[in-house]
């Protein structure tokens, strides 16, 4: 039995770790810049259409969203890093909130990095990724909106993601899909329950 065909409900909002429910079950996060499908990807996952909250205006997921995914485990759907309209401040503080987040929830088993497809990840992209790898956080890189490309420039582009890792010294698992097609949600399906069973 798939664990993403029960029952997927919103559990709450939080600003800071301090307000994230209690930490009785796995949870799995998305992290990203803003607009490059975060929300949509929960989506697709536990295949609902409107569950997450996305819109085409970035920076629409300003807290961290949990959802409950039947008895199982939290998905946690992060703000986007990157909006140029948000002031520095602000973005400071969102830093230091979510990293504060990502080093001390116990049971946070997975980071799911989105990355645009068409995009080649950005200085903050690489900065985040080498982040992670250094405080040896369990994550993998999920290229979005590959609907909008064809079959080679997806290739393509895993490719180039792949050498950016490997020129840090990094390996993390790099997969494509489109929330849209739905093309690659299984795989991604697949990652997240390998994870939850570690
Ligand atoms: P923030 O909450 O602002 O950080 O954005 P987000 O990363 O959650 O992005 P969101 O899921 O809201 O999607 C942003 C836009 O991209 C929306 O207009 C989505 O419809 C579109 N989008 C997301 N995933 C895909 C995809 O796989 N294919 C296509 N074609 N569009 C997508
Ligand atoms: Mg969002």
């Amino acid at each position: 039995m798939s664990l993403f065909n029960g029952k997927a409900a919103f559990v709450t909002s939080a600003t800071k770790l301090e307000e994230c429910p209690e930490p009785i079950l796995p949870e799995v996060c998305f992290a990203g810049r803003s607009n490059v499908g975060k929300s949509s990807l929960i989506n697709a996952i536990v295949n609902r259409k409107n569950i997450a909250r996305t819109s085409n205006v970035p920076g629409k997921t300003q807290q961290m969203n949990y959802y409950q995914l039947g008895s199982d485990f939290f998905f946690v759907d992060l703000p986007g890093y990157g909006y140029a309209k948000v002031p520095h401040r602000e973005r400071e503080r969102w830093g230091r909130t979510i990293r504060e987040y990502l080093l001390n929830r116990d049971t946070l088993r997975l980071i799911i990095h989105v990355v645009d497809a068409r995009h080649k990840p950005t200085t903050l992209d690489q900065d985040f990724i080498y982040w992670m790898a250094t405080n040896e956080m369990r994550f993998c890189i999920l290229l979005s909106k590959a609907d909008k490309l064809s079959n080679n420039k997806v290739a393509q582009s895993k490719s180039e993601v792949k050498k950016i890792l490997a020129e840090m010294n990094i390996e993390a698992p790099i997969l494509a899909y489109s929330a849209e097609s739905r093309k690659g949600i299984e795989e991604v399906q697949n990652i997240i329950t390998e994870f939850i069973k570690e």
